[in-house]
């Protein structure tokens, strides 16, 4: 079979096309096109097929692991595929490690380094008990999910663009710094003992149940992280679709109450927002690869992520 790769102005790529088996697998040909331009590993090429001049379409991505005859429509000879080079690219734990790094890392120099002396805030700090269990609470919660990112999560996207690792690390670093400056500042004002017990203890028990959370979704899956999607099933995930999300929400909540600082919610609302809209999207594609139809489960009534809200 000869495939004629062409980048999405209708260049080619591959000069003079590739001759591959008839039988061979879609990744074959991303091999076949590595070894031609050396700079496109695999794992940085998204292949479509094209589309007709003018149609406004989703094209189709071509599964790595399928079949090119299953994109030749009857005509095994040839078949033209679309080239798009995806950029640099890094696995998903790289980009998960580094950007949790930052706040586990970052976190602590403001609650064990005295910074604000150079702020003009001289003297000896005396630091309340809110505030050293907000940095347990919180190293806690960023080793918690460095493990997660190892040993628990079965990610289906073996990459992300690497030019993500820039943009969440601004995003996880920035907001680490600006809650642990304002909770370990010399001027913090505690909630009461018994708000700040309740309020750890009610977090706390959020993030266990966000870790099973994250069991739960991890045996959905095969060990390679193949299987797809499927309905999760067990614990919270039975009335709501994102229950990991609404322990990771509630969690960070209870880290407010507890320490009650105006950079603590404003990070709290800005994670909510992007989980919320993440959640709708996960819902919506679950109601509808599970439709009904053909023998198909039908997704059940579920809340999105906060139950009794949304
Ligand atoms: N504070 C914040 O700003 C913030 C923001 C986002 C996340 N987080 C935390 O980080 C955790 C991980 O986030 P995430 O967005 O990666 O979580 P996620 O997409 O919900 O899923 C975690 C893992 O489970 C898999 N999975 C999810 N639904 C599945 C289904 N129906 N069938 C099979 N596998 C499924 C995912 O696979 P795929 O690889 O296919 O997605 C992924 O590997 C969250 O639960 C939360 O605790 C925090």
């Amino acid at each position: 079979m000869k495939v004629v790769v062409v980048s999405r102005s209708g260049k080619e790529v591959v000069k003079g096309g590739i001759v591959i088996k008839d039988t061979a697998l879609v990744s074959d040909l991303q091999e076949a096109i590595y070894s031609r331009a050396k700079k496109f590993y695999p794992s940085r090429q998204r292949l479509t097929l094209p589309l007709p001049p003018g149609s406004k379409v989703k094209p189709t991505v071509l599964d790595p692991k399928k079949g090119l005859k299953e994109y030749t429509e009857g005509n095994a000879d040839s078949l033209t595929v679309v080239f798009k080079d995806l950029g640099p690219q890094v696995a998903y734990s790289t980009l998960f490690f580094w950007e949790y790094l930052g706040p586990l890392v970052i976190y602590p120099l403001f609650y064990y380094f005295n910074v604000y002396k150079y702020l003009g805030y001289g003297g000896e700090r005396t630091m309340h008990p809110a505030q050293t269990l907000a940095m347990y609470y919180w190293c806690f919660h960023y080793f918690k999910r460095i493990m997660e990112t190892f040993f628990v999560h079965r990610f289906s996207h073996a990459t992300s663009p690497l030019s993500n690792v820039f943009r969440n690390c601004a995003y996880y670093w920035s907001f680490g710094s600006y809650i642990a400056f304002h909770v370990n500042h010399p001027l913090y004002t505690p909630v009461s003992d018994l708000q700040m017990k309740i309020a750890f203890g009610f977090g706390l028990i959020c993030q266990v149940a966000n870790l099973y959370c994250h069991l739960l979704l991890r045996n959905l899956r095969g060990p390679s992280g193949s299987g797809g999607y499927v309905i999760p099933q067990g614990f919270l995930f039975n009335i709501v679709t994102c229950a990991n999300y609404t322990t990771e929400i509630y969690q960070w909540l209870g880290f407010n109450i507890a320490t009650q600082t105006v950079a603590g919610y404003v990070f709290l609302v800005v994670a909510a927002y992007i989980m919320t809209n993440w959640a709708f999207a996960k819902h919506r594609r679950l109601k509808k690869l599970f439709d009904g139809k053909d023998g198909r489960p039908k997704y059940p009534r579920r809340w999105v992520i906060l139950p009794p809200f949304i």
